[in-house]
């Protein structure tokens, strides 16, 4: 165990955890999927869905991680040696590399708005006058249609990703958490001072907060569960191997509490700094993946010092990104080290370059390429695709799987043995029992389902 390391400080665990967690996945993906899909009613289904199936889901990979010190294929190995448990855990390999292809993407804008807000660009938006907004929507297409920059910024944030994989777990993934995501969130409070103090932002709050029961689709409520799954890291085996992690006396249901609480702090705040702006600049909430990249130079145009706190924002973003993309990037890295007794090193680089490869049509499919930004049947652009099939619906189907495994086959009794060390008062474990084993799986099975029926 010792071997494959371990993390360094008590709180190691919530950092690193909480490092993956928070990523574009709060800042960009949440503010883009609400908008898409009705705004308060998504936020409410989103909400609920983090406490009655999310959560649970948490502690339980976190425990399986821990009891089997394994990446997600060896965990179910592990437990069930015979059998087809195991494909749980290569589908959740698989859904790294397929996450990271398309995230890698994302992450590359936030670099290059970290260089286009240093230069002053933003500025530049205010001069336009009353078209801001405008202005800043066609810097972004041309931004998106730029081939080799889009490339370029895929390969940069890639290779970041991979050397700080390929120095092991607590001296690089650790060190980086502590500091910085207080700074982001300080940073996410001024944003959202501004943005509410907006002209018009109060139909912003009315779109966030006010919810159109009308609006609820079973495609609503199916983003809702995706994005609760995709903002805390959960469905693939991340919260698995990261547990494998964790010491025998960490507390895992504080730990998991702490973790979702400040994931949706996050996302919630995103929501709060998104629509009010969104909405005093007369721009569209369900716009899509470009969503938070057209307003933000805008919020940054209209504050004193916006060069300098647009610049700190993208670095950042940046920064939390990357905290993500390392812990997409480490489950199919454990898995080769721990299955296949590759060195670190070489997975990391292998996996690395395949993701870059697979990346390179989710980086033309935003304006370079017209085939890909306008896929004929789906009529959607790639990333969108890649998105919704391994970030929703991979994530959705490897959770139903993580719940009804822990549940039945390793058995609740089993995973409380091992959630119980170290807090050995854990009041809601009844609660958690029945979370895990039946209304975790039958509401994402029902949710899934209901697409098809
Ligand atoms: N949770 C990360 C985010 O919100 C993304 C992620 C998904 C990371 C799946 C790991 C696994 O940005």
């Amino acid at each position: 165990m010792s071997k494959r390391g371990n993390w360094n400080s008590r709180i190691g665990f919530i950092l690193a955890a909480s490092g993956s967690a928070v990523g574009l996945g709060n800042i960009w993906r949440f503010p883009y999927t609400a908008g898409k899909n009705g705004g308060a009613a998504f936020l409410l289904i989103y909400l609920a869905a983090i406490l009655v199936i999310a959560l649970p889901v948490l502690l339980a990979e976190a425990a399986l991680g821990r009891a089997t010190g394994r990446n997600p294929v060896g965990a179910f190995k592990a437990i069930a040696p015979r059998g087809l448990w195991k494909g749980v855990g290569y589908l959740g390999v698989a859904t790294g590399f397929m996450i990271l292809s398309y995230y890698a993407v994302i992450a590359g804008w936030t670099l290059g708005y970290f260089v286009k807000a240093v230069r002053g660009e933003f500025s530049r938006l205010a001069a336009a006058g009353t078209d801001a907004a405008t202005a800043s929507r066609q810097a972004f297409e041309s931004f998106g249609a730029s081939p080799w920059l889009q490339i370029s910024l895929l390969v940069v944030f890639l290779g970041l990703t991979v050397f700080v994989v390929s120095r092991g777990v607590s001296g690089g993934i650790e060190r980086w958490s502590k500091l910085l995501m207080p700074m982001l969130l300080g940073l996410l409070f001024l944003l959202m001072i501004r943005s509410l103090t907006l002209d018009g932002a109060a139909r912003g709050l009315e779109f966030y907060l006010k919810p159109d029961f009308s609006a609820i689709r079973p495609s609503v409520i199916i983003a809702a569960m995706g994005q609760a799954f995709f903002s805390l890291s959960l469905g693939m085996g991340t919260m698995i191997t990261y547990g494998s992690y964790v010491e025998k006396g960490e507390n895992l249901p504080a730990s998991a509490g702490w973790i979702a609480f400040c994931d949706t702090l996050i996302a919630v705040m995103a929501g709060f700094i998104i629509f009010p702006a969104v909405f005093s600049q007369g721009m569209n909430p369900a716009e899509g993946p470009g969503l938070v990249f057209n307003i933000l130079p805008v919020i940054f145009a209209k504050i004193p010092l916006g060069q300098l706190f647009g610049a700190l924002f993208f670095l950042l973003l940046a920064i939390a990104a990357l905290t993500s993309t390392i812990s997409v990037l480490e489950v199919p890295v454990a898995y080769f080290i721990d299955e296949r007794s590759w060195p670190r090193r070489k997975a990391a680089w292998i996996v690395g370059g395949i993701c870059l490869v697979m990346g390179v049509p989710a980086a033309l499919s935003q304006g370079s390429v017209g085939f890909l930004s306008e896929l004929p049947l789906v009529k959607m652009d790639f990333l969108s695709l890649w998105d919704l099939i391994w970030g929703n619906l991979s994530l959705s189907i490897g959770a139903l799987f993580i719940a009804l495994f822990v549940g039945w086959v390793w058995k609740s009794g089993n995973a409380l043995l091992e959630i119980t060390r170290g807090s050995e008062r854990f009041r809601l474990a009844f609660f958690w029992v029945i979370a895990i084993r039946y209304v975790a799986p039958a509401l994402i099975l029902v949710i899934l389902l209901s697409k098809i029926l």
